[in-house]
């Protein structure tokens, strides 16, 4: 554009110059003073840079200065503006092209807020998004996707979907969605060198305007925590199931032979009964059980948090934990330091009657079992130990899990159901404690609880 002004101008200078050769050559034979001609020729060329400069101030210079700015606005620079003042209908242009550029400026700034903010989502997001386009080339993975393939963004980009996707599975769920225009959803299974993972896969179809299918959006959800919940469901409604399964098996069979003539002899009968009733006694304990875990595993336990004395505590529980141990002929040793301390009581006295009874169940006669409760810096420490049988070193980390039982027909000699440490391991999480435990196999064992001095919701 600047140079077309340019052009034109030079255009301009060479025709004042043809006009005043020309008015020379028409004036010459009238006026003879040469002086007078070349006054008048000043004049005419006077007039002529007149209108030039006039041309050159209104029209040229501001049609320069907007030129640029346009050619600026071009290059995709929307801040780009005409400066000064600008009169006449060339000032009229000028503001209208300053508001375009304002215009341009705003709609950029809000299509870049609105890209950004769709890749800070599509970067973020906790699902696998792949975009695919019609032909099967790969235009749009996010982090997520990649991360989950072990793979890079860059691994994907631009390559054909079934030469960089590597499940199969995944692969025909887009072919199916290719063909049938439909949207598929898929659960997607994937052994790699960890535990199993499960993968639920959306591929929705994208039509254009006319109908035509343009591409594919995959969604991938990591569901493995899902399907490990689903699994312990299961597990759980199994293993009570099973539970209950012997103890009523064994009911109903005494019962039975009860029944059918056996409750005639007295001794028999005696016996029968006693079954019956230890059986029955498992029953309950097992429903207790499971009662108090469902309490504790709820989002938020209830708890009643007092000033617990635990010396107290265990002065009320000794009677008791006498009477077991001298049952079994086992020594009981115990040290029982003033410890004052914020927790719930009734779930206090539930850890120190689940950890004593494996000590004591767990412990052959003659053994010894100790308990000591003590402070240490900021929280209350409740031990156990004893001499008994011990717990191998690879069933440690599984003790804790609901219905393990290192040695399931011991266990269930004694009673056991495998929830007593389930139990324990909530109670003390529920009060932000830890629990340690140290055993050796025919030496024995050791759980310590620490409990937190101050409560976090404390009175
Ligand atoms: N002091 C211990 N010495 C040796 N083994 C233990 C001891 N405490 C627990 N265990 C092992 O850990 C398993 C789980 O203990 P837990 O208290 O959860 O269940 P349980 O004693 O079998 O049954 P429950 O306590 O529900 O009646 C036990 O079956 C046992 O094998
Ligand atoms: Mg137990």
């Amino acid at each position: 554009m600047q140079l077309y002004f340019l052009g034109r101008m030079f255009r301009f200078s060479l025709i004042v110059i043809a006009i005043l050769i020309a008015a020379g050559i028409i004036l010459f034979p009238y006026i003879e003073n040469i002086a007078i001609l070349m006054a008048a020729l000043f004049f005419v060329y006077f007039a002529f840079m007149l209108v030039l400069y006039y041309m050159i101030e209104i029209y040229i210079k501001p049609m320069t200065k907007i030129t640029k700015t346009v050619d600026q606005l071009l290059e995709g620079n929307y801040h780009a503006r005409t400066q000064g003042v600008i009169k006449g209908k060339v000032g009229e242009l000028s503001d209208k092209i300053n508001q375009l550029a304002r215009h341009l400026s705003e709609i950029t700034l809000q299509e870049q807020i609105q890209s950004e903010q769709l890749s800070t989502v599509i970067e973020n997001s906790e699902s696998g998004l792949v975009l695919i386009d019609e032909k099967g080339y790969i235009h749009l993975v996010n982090r997520k996707f990649a991360s989950m393939f072990g793979k890079e963004v860059k691994d994907y980009i631009g390559y054909l979907y079934y030469d960089v996707i590597d499940n199969e599975q995944m692969q025909t769920t887009v072919q199916e969605t290719f063909l049938s225009g439909q949207r598929v959803k898929d659960v997607v299974t994937m052994d790699g060198d960890g535990p199993k993972k499960y993968y639920e896969i959306i591929a929705a179809p994208i039509f254009n305007e006319l109908n035509m299918l343009k591409g594919i959006v995959l969604v991938i959800y990591d569901i493995t925590e899902l399907k490990q919940v689903e699994t312990m469901r299961k597990d759980f409604v199994a293993n009570v199931s099973h539970e209950l399964k012997t103890p009523v098996t064994s009911i109903r069979g005494f019962a039975e032979t009860l029944l059918d003539g056996a409750h005639e002899d007295v001794e028999t009968r005696k016996h029968f009964l006693e079954i019956i009733f230890k059986e029955s006694k498992r029953i309950q304990h097992l429903i207790e059980d499971l009662l108090i875990l469902s309490k504790m595993e709820k989002d938020e336990p209830q708890m009643v948090i007092t000033e617990v004395h635990l010396d107290h505590l265990l002065e009320e529980m000794m009677p008791m934990f006498k009477q077991r141990a001298e049952e079994k002929h086992i020594q009981l040793e115990v040290r029982n330091d003033k410890v004052v301390f914020e927790a719930d009581e009734d779930k206090v006295k539930q850890i120190l009657l689940n950890l004593f009874t494996n000590a004591v169940n767990y412990t052959p006669e003659n053994g010894k079992v100790a308990i000591t409760l003590k402070q240490v810096d900021e929280f209350a420490l409740i031990e156990v130990k004893d001499t008994g049988i011990g717990i191998e070193k690879e069933a440690l980390p599984r003790i804790f899990e609901r219905f393990y039982r290192v040695d399931k027909d011991r266990s269930r000699m004694t009673g056991g159901t495998g929830l007593g440490l389930a139990i324990v391991k909530h109670i003390v999480e529920a009060h932000q404690g830890k629990i340690e435990v140290a055993s050796e196999v025919n030496k024995g064992s050791t759980f310590s609880v620490y409990l937190p001095l101050k409560h976090p919701s404390g009175t």
